[in-house]
């Protein structure tokens, strides 16, 4: 084997997240650019390219407005970074719930165009079917049930779910439904603890939690949040840095020694080689 092949890593794929069920917990991460799936990349079995990127990288208010072509544009900048991560790209609102077949060609268009291994649907009650299609046809496909961020203008606002009987069933048959369409895995987002366990124990895919307890197989955060970038996060977020001050502070430092004229120093300057004119 030459030394070029032996720098090759094998990418974590759908079946190999499959198989993790039951097994050590899956860690996963949202990742919009290059830089920080390189950092990531070695902590984390997954990292999603999460419709998030709307609100966190573009200041959006939702995910509504999020398009196919940012979607894209955020897969190939974390495609370059990670090497080892699987890689699933959110399927942005509109662009898989009008027919199956739009739905296919949308996620063959992310995965040709990013090189990314799977996509992400929001897993509602029509969606089982959809996801059925595109597993059929070559398309390896992750649910999220519960909270569905791209819900929140039917549901008015993200609000935990799962918390009375009635949606406890609908949400653990709608966990149930993706598993048996074909869904390598599924998020379970804001929704009880004992809907998280029930479905955790119901269904043959791996369970990957955000705000859902730690009974599910696996866990995302939004990066950013973790990553302590906002002033408000919601409660189920641990923040394990705090880069908002950091960033405040590196940036208070720099405008005073600009101000001072302290910044650029002769260590920050080129200067002519010796001998020239
Ligand atoms: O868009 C996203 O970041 C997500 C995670 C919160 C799971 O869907």
């Amino acid at each position: 084997m030459s030394s070029h092949r032996q720098d090759v890593v094998r990418r974590l794929a759908a079946p190999d997240i499959a198989a993790r069920k039951g097994g050590e917990p899956i860690v996963c991460l949202t990742a919009y650019t290059a830089p920080i799936a390189e950092i990531l990349d070695e902590h984390c079995d997954l990292l999603l390219v999460g419709d998030s990127v709307g609100m966190v990288v573009h200041g959006l208010p939702n995910t509504v407005g999020v398009t196919m072509e940012m979607m894209i544009l955020h897969g190939q900048a974390v495609m370059r970074g990670a090497r080892k991560a699987m890689v699933v790209i959110d399927m942005p609102f509109g662009s898989y719930e009008g027919s199956a077949e739009t739905a296919y060609e949308n996620a063959a268009r992310i995965m040709k165009e990013t090189g990314a291994q799977a996509v992400k649907v929001e897993s509602g009650p029509t969606v089982p079917d959809t996801i059925h299609y595109m597993v059929q046809r070559g398309i390896p496909v992750m649910g999220h049930v519960g909270l569905r961020p791209q819900a929140v203008l039917v549901d008015g606002g993200f609000k935990a779910k799962g918390r009375d009987i009635g949606s406890h069933n609908q949400i653990l048959a709608e966990a149930a439904a993706t598993t048996e369409a074909g869904a390598f895995a599924v998020v379970v987002e804001g929704v009880a603890e004992g809907l998280a366990r029930d479905i955790t124990a119901a269904i043959t895919a791996p369970t990957i939690g955000i705000g859902a307890s730690a009974g599910c197989d696996g866990q995302i955060l939004v990066t950013d949040d973790m990553l302590g970038l906002f002033d408000w996060t919601p409660k189920f977020v641990r923040r394990f840095a705090h880069l908002r001050g950091d960033i405040a502070e590196a940036g208070a430092k720099y405008a005073a020694e600009v101000r001072a004229r302290t910044f650029p120093g002769d260590a920050e300057t080129y200067f002519a080689k010796k001998g020239s004119s």
